[in-house]
């Protein structure tokens, strides 16, 4: 069986990780249409010997489609997403539009597999740091049962779009030969800094982006009384996100047993000998398919409680690649038309 396959925003930071990753991964695909704004329509796009003409998106995009990753914001996705579900496309939408929404169901291949088999047309990405998180925590919690998360992000300029990552590099080149450096998409120079600020603020100080770790936590581990206090920090490093992360659980942490959980999960490596200098870090993790545990350790500051380091790759398991795993589970389960 193959299928005839869209990206929405195919010209992005994501987008273009979807492109690759079909490709690798040998997604069974017959079609591909990359679909963009009027800003990028006619412009050409290869991989290896192959091109395509990027497209203006349009309500009729979707008509023929069977699948179709959409990665181009939430307004596009609020707008496209039933229009393309209209037509029996599915969606897997990697923006924030549908997470929370009780009848789309909001998957991490490793965590919930199930949860996607049940969608009504729109299947959702969860956010970058959540997924992230929850790859290092869930091996933990199902072995000891997850009661509080306390986390500080330190988020890739990579994760805010292909205009950050440049950002970034235009303000290392300035003050490598003496410029002025400008800024345009963060609110303050993030080359040489640290900005404690990821997404809007709502009115208790919170940003939407500490929100999302707390209610898509839940909502994936469908654990309502889970407790979340976090603090998200966008850090100048291209590509991969770290968290630090103190839990507390029910049951007593044994190390061994812990240990363990973390090397027996699929797709999580556990990167944990600090006599040798080895731990997870953002230039191990960036363009790989795990995510890595290290600085493993028990804490006597909550009850029962572990503190420990979490970093993978957020274009990939944050964004294109866990979008592709949903692809293929439902792939396997012969679950497209
Ligand atoms: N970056 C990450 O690590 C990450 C992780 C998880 C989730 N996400 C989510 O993924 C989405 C894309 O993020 P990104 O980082 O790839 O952003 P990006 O690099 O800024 O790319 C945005 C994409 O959306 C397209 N787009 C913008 N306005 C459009 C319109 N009116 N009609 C059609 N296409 C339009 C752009 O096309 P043009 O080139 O034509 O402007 C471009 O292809 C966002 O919802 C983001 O929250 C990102």
């Amino acid at each position: 069986m193959t299928y005839k396959v869209g990206i929405l925003g195919a010209t992005g930071a994501v987008g273009q990780e979807i492109i690759r990753l079909l490709h690798e991964r040998q997604f069974p695909f017959s079609e591909l249409k990359l679909l963009a704004s009027s800003r990028s329509a006619g412009k050409v796009q290869s991989y290896g010997d192959q091109s395509w003409t990027i497209e203006e998106t349009k309500e009729d995009s979707f008509k023929e489609l069977d699948i179709c990753i959409f990665s181009a914001g939430g307004s596009q996705s609020e707008m496209y997403a039933p229009v393309a579900q209209k037509h029996g496309c599915i969606v897997i939408d990697n923006s924030s539009a549908f997470r929370m929404d009780p009848n789309v169901p909001l998957v991490i291949p490793e965590i919930n597999p199930k949860a996607a088999l049940g969608h009504k047309g729109i299947i959702a990405n969860p956010n970058c740091s959540t997924a992230i998180t929850l790859m290092g925590l869930y091996p933990l919690h199902k072995m000891f049962g997850l009661k509080t998360v306390i986390a500080s992000t330190y988020q890739a300029v990579s994760g805010s779009g292909a205009e950050a990552l440049q950002e970034l590099k235009d303000q290392l080149n300035a003050w490598s030969n003496g410029q002025t450096i400008e800024k345009n998409v963060y609110p303050h120079q993030i080359a040489f800094n640290v900005i404690p600020h990821v997404d809007r603020f709502d009115s208790e100080g919170h940003t939407r982006e500490e929100l999302k770790l707390l209610n898509e936590s839940r909502k994936i581990l469908q654990l309502d009384d889970l407790a979340v206090a976090c603090t998200c920090v966008r850090v100048p490093v291209f590509r991969a996100h770290s968290i630090s992360v103190t839990a507390s659980f029910e049951n007593e942490i044994d190390m061994v047993s812990a240990r363990k959980a973390i090397q027996d999960f699929p797709n999580v490596e556990l990167v944990d000998d600090p006599d040798n200098l080895k731990y997870p870090m953002p230039i191990n993790y960036s363009e790989v398919v795990p995510c890595a545990v290290g600085r493993m350790r028990k804490t006597n500051v909550i009850k029962n409680g572990l503190s420990l380091w979490i970093t993978g790759d957020q274009l990939w398991k944050g964004a294109a690649l866990n979008a592709i795993q949903i692809a293929e589970l439902l792939h396997e389960e012969g679950a497209i038309r």
